[in-house]
């Protein structure tokens, strides 16, 4: 296998796009990306292309496609990589092994979902097909009340509490202050989280992330060729990624992803460098329960433990472990199929020392832990700098 690098990195601002459509997000994505680089696009050998429900939220398919189309790539090979809210992290992994085998030298990884344009109600359906249709959706419980469910179960095994929750989305939303390209660039406290109204109780409207569009790329290239277009290369130490059932009802307990825990292992023993390294991280925090969640089964901190290590500050910038400097899920926004990719940018952004007024101080290893529906799927890649 070769070593892969991140050379190239592009986003649109995440939020609510009326004047933008889908194609125009992925493009000012890719320029975005290719103009961090020297590359040129012609030197482009295949896309990736992450997106999750783009036929139901703006009745366009073939995605894939339609990313090399917009970007000016044709004719190279073009797929799209659908894993639900992990569908942008999957689409990275898919980039990383087509250079890691030498099939390619250099690829485009890009993730983009446009939520906006239909109701609430038909966005929640939409989403709601990343759990287990016959058992789950069709009998009314979209995502919020999955992890809802999650939430009851770590609260009754571990007494986490809806304050401690609450602590989480308080925490993105200040790191999320400092980021251009969130959707909610706005303090909360802890007192307006916890009288947002219930959405799925014990979840409230300040403990969901949001409907958002926008789009994400990165260039991917072989590292022994890197720096010749980018001075400051991010490589890709490891890619890992794991399923489970979709079905909660399926599942050993309620309050883990085991997906999660196998990923992370993976990934460690790929990476060869130990747990305590990792400074900071982008982690899957759809609902603030999944935060809590992510950052006991990635074994940041003692399972049960996240909550309270959350309201002592311990993942704030600069904490124990900086979790979710963009903003995560909650405060930068949650457009499905990008977000595994945007999540890798915050990352080489943190490890190139330019994250701006959320720069964590000295992190030399990062990673990024993207998850599907409620846990089916996960993906975990670190990255360090080149
Ligand atoms: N966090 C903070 N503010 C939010 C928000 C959120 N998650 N969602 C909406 N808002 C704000 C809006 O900006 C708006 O503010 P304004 O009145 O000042 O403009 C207000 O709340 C109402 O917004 P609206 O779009 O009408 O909310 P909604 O009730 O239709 O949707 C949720 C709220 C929580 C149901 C929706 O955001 C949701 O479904 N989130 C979960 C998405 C999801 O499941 N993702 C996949 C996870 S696996």
């Amino acid at each position: 296998m070769r070593s892969v690098s991140i050379i190239g990195t592009g986003l649109t601002k995440f939020g609510e796009h009326w004047k933008k459509s889908f194609r125009e997000m992925i493009a000012e994505a890719g320029s975005a990306a290719l103009n961090e680089t020297s590359i040129d696009g012609k030197q482009i050998q295949a896309v990736y292309g992450g997106c999750m429900a783009s036929g139901r939220l703006v009745g366009q398919e073939h995605v894939g496609a339609l990313i090399a189309d917009q970007l000016g790539l044709n004719p190279i090979p073009a797929t799209r990589c659908e894993a639900a809210c992990a569908s942008g992290g999957v689409a990275l992994r898919c980039g990383y092994l087509a250079i890691a085998s030498g099939m390619y030298d250099v690829v485009a990884v890009g993730g983009v979902e446009k939520m906006t344009e239909v109701s609430s109600e038909n966005v929640s359906t939409a989403l709601g097909g990343a759990g287990d249709q016959e058992w789950e959706l069709f009998f009314g419980a979209t995502f919020p009340a999955i992890y809802a469910l999650m939430a009851r179960s770590h609260m009754a095994e571990f007494g986490t509490t809806e304050e401690q929750m609450a602590a989480c989305a308080v925490k993105n939303h200040k790191n999320a202050c400092h980021n251009p390209f969130a959707q909610f660039q706005k303090e909360i406290t802890v007192e307006q989280v916890l009288k947002s109204g219930y959405v799925a109780s014990p979840l409230k409207l300040l403990d969901c992330s949001p409907v958002t569009d926008g789009a994400a790329v990165v260039l991917l290239c072989a590292s022994e060729i890197a720096k010749k277009y980018n001075p400051e290369p991010i490589e890709i130490l490891a890619s890992a990624q794991a399923s489970d059932s979709l079905a909660l009802a399926q599942r050993k307990n309620l309050w883990e992803i085991s997906a999660t825990k196998i990923a992370m292992r993976d990934a460690l023993n790929q990476s060869h460098i130990e747990r305590s390294k990792i400074k900071v991280a982008e982690v899957h925090d759809c609902f603030t329960i999944a935060e809590l969640m992510a950052i006991e089964d990635l074994g940041f901190f003692e399972k049960g433990k996240g909550g309270i290590a959350t309201q002592n500050g311990e993942t704030q910038i600069n904490g124990k472990i900086s979790i979710n400097t963009s903003g995560g899920l909650k405060a930068k926004g949650h457009p499905v199929g990008a977000t595994g990719v945007a999540q890798a940018i915050e990352i080489c952004h943190q490890l190139r020392n330019n994250a701006g007024k959320r720069q964590v101080a000295g992190a030399e290893y990062g990673l990024a832990h993207n998850v599907g529906g409620s846990g089916a799927t996960a993906v975990v890649h670190i990255l360090k700098r080149l």
